[in-house]
């Protein structure tokens, strides 16, 4: 690894995790090693974007709750290995911190994750390699980049998983999603029709939009801002919020937390996996920005 920039320092982090810390003119965050999780994004003069549960366990052989876990390479639990992690190892993998430097404004931190002898013996047992970009600054920007290192073809699945910080999920809702159709995770796995209207939450929400490329908006109405997740490389989008009964039964999730987080994932799953010949490459983005309310 090249000399780290005055703004980006690795430290010790909570549970003992190693921890990049990054303090831009316009934001500060921090990416864990463990999982090249994003588990803060604070823009300058705002409350956090990024939402981390208090109960969040930090040790090596658990994900982060909250934060930006990245799925990868299956999302949810990998058919036919009941053994296998739910939404991949990479959340659940130390990742290398490869470089970082400023960039005008903005402070870039690159990560990476190949192939190492685990891997090529869990449910997915390629050569590959993956490249996990975060530029720190008014915006966040996260892009992963996947490489077929392998000599055969490759499928997988991707997400974002990012948990986003708001005043109450219960006044709070998520346009961009109007018309596309949905798996309903609760319920079933047959898609059912997009609905005209924004996401509203009422109880478990789990939802799997398909083939959508559509940046989404999050209205915040408790939280009197709006947060904004455009994307490249991306046909899936994942909306979800545990509710009462499943942040309960959860034992790294606070009781009463759920009302104030929202997950909107960036993803591509299922049907919108990414199959990768050799030497070929996929680049999924994601980018958050912040804005007051406007009253519609
Ligand atoms: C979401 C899934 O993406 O992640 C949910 O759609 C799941 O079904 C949630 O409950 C959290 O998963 P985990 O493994 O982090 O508890």
């Amino acid at each position: 690894m090249s000399t780290l920039p005055p703004s980006v320092r690795l430290e010790t982090g909570r549970g003992g995790l190693p921890v990049v810390r990054v303090t831009a003119p316009a934001a500060t965050a921090e990416i864990y090693l463990h999982g090249a999780h994003v588990a803060s994004w604070v823009p300058l003069g705002r409350q956090p974007v990024v939402w981390l549960s208090a109960a969040s366990r930090f040790d090596a052989d658990s994900a982060i709750r909250g934060g930006v876990p990245i799925c990868f390479p299956w999302f949810g639990a990998r058919a036919g290995h009941p053994e296998a992690p739910q939404h991949g190892f990479a959340r659940l993998s130390d990742w290398e911190l490869v470089e970082a430097h400023d960039q005008g404004d903005e402070v870039v931190v690159r990560l990476r994750l190949t192939d190492s002898d685990a891997t090529r013996a869990s449910a997915w047992p390629y050569m590959f390699s993956a490249t996990f970009t975060v530029v720190v600054g008014a915006q966040l920007s996260m892009t992963l980049d996947v490489i077929n290192r392998d000599t055969t073809e490759f499928t997988f699945e991707e997400a974002l998983h990012t948990y986003l910080a708001v005043g109450d999920v219960r006044s709070t809702e998520v346009s961009g999603l109007e018309g596309t159709p949905y798996v309903d995770r609760p319920t079933g796995p047959d898609p059912l029709p997009g609905e005209p209207g924004p996401v509203r939450f009422t109880g478990l929400t789990d939802r799997i939009y398909l083939a959508t490329t559509a940046r989404t908006t999050v209205r915040d109405v408790a939280g009197g801002r709006s947060i904004s997740i455009s994307k490249d490389g991306s046909d899936t989008t994942v909306v979800w919020n545990p509710w009462v009964d499943n942040a309960r039964a959860m034992a790294d999730f606070g009781d009463e937390e759920w009302t104030g987080m929202v997950c909107v994932e960036t993803c591509n799953v299922r049907d919108d996996s990414v199959l990768l010949e050799p030497d070929q490459s996929h680049t999924m983005t994601a980018r958050l920005e912040v804005s007051e309310l406007s009253t519609p």
